[in-house]
């Protein structure tokens, strides 16, 4: 049923975590998501992005201290410590643990499994939103807390609306005291056809 899938956070094919990446490390969501501020759709990035940092960090830090710790007891060079997840990573860029190609491999997209998916039947675009300075957070929750991704708000019609009516939700643009004029240019549209072409 449309609605009903407030909370759901199906397993993904690489356990990405937000909580590590926007949280501990403070990375921003248009780092990634740069599609946001640009067009309808805030987009996924695609896996080159990541390699910006995963060329060389192949595992957690702690995987890796570990390994060296090791290595020292055993009077050897520590190995390169590749995790699961980043392993999975490189196979579906077409490359090996060491990060060289692998014959005959064609990189594929990685199959991330879409959380959110409003009714084709609603229009909405991240655009006017991200640049009128509505929070991320605002819609999607506290995501810099969230170990895999969920479905924070239930993305129903009074969902959208209870917004669009209450405009002073937005930080920064309450209607009072504007006159009409400013009023109108500052309000947010609730006919149909803003929402349903
Ligand atoms: C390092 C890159 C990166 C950063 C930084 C990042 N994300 Fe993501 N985001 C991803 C990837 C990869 C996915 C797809 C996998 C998943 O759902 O976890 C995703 C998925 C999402 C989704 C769900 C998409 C869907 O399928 O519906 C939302 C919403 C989202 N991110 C919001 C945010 C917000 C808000 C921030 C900042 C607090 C943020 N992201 C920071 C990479 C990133
Ligand atoms: C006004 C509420 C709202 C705000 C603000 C908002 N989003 Fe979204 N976001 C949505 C809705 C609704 C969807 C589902 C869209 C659909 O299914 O067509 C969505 C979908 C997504 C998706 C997956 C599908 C896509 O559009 O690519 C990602 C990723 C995402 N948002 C990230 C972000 C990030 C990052 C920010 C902040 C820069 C942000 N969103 C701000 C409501 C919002
Ligand atoms: C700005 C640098 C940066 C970018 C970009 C980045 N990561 Fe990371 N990522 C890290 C660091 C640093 C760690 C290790 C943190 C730690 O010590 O736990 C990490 C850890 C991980 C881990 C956990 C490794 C493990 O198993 O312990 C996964 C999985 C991961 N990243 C996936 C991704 C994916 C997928 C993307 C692209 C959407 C991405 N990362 C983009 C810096 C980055
Ligand atoms: C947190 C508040 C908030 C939520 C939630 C929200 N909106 Fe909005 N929306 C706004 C604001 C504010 C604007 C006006 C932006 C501007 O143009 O200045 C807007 C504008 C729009 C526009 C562009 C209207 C136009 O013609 O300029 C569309 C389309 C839209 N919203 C659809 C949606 C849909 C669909 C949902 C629910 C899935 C939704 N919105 C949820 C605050 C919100
Ligand atoms: C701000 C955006 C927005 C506006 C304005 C809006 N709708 Fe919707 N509408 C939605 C969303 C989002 C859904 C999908 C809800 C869901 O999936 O649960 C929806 C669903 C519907 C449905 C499907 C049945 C249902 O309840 O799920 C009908 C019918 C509908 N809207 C009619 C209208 C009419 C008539 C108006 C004008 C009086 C209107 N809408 C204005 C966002 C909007």
């Amino acid at each position: 049923m449309p609605g009903d899938d407030q909370g759901y956070a199906p397993e993904q094919p690489i356990a990405f975590s937000h909580r590590l990446h926007a949280g501990e490390l403070e990375m921003d969501c248009l780092y990634c998501h740069y599609g946001a501020r640009w067009s309808r759709h805030a987009g996924v990035p695609p896996a080159e992005l990541c390699m910006n940092c995963h060329q060389s960090v192949t595992a957690s830090l702690d995987a890796v201290a570990e390994e060296r710790a090791r290595a020292e007891e055993e009077g050897r060079e520590p190995q390169t410590v590749v995790s699961p997840d980043l392993a999975r990573l490189y196979g579906y860029l077409g490359l090996d643990e060491n990060r060289k190609p692998v014959p005959g491999a064609e990189p594929q997209p990685v199959p991330w499994v879409r959380v959110h998916d409003l009714p084709d039947f609603v229009w909405f675009d991240h655009r006017p939103h991200v640049r009128r300075g509505i929070q991320c957070q605002q819609c999607h929750g506290p995501v810099e807390g969230m170990e895999r991704m969920q479905q924070w708000s239930d993305l129903s019609m009074g969902w959208c609306l209870d917004c669009h009516r209450s405009n002073p939700a937005v930080p920064g643009h309450s209607l009072e005291g504007l006159d009409p004029r400013e009023r109108s240019l500052a309000s947010v549209p609730t006919d149909c056809s803003t929402c349903h072409l």
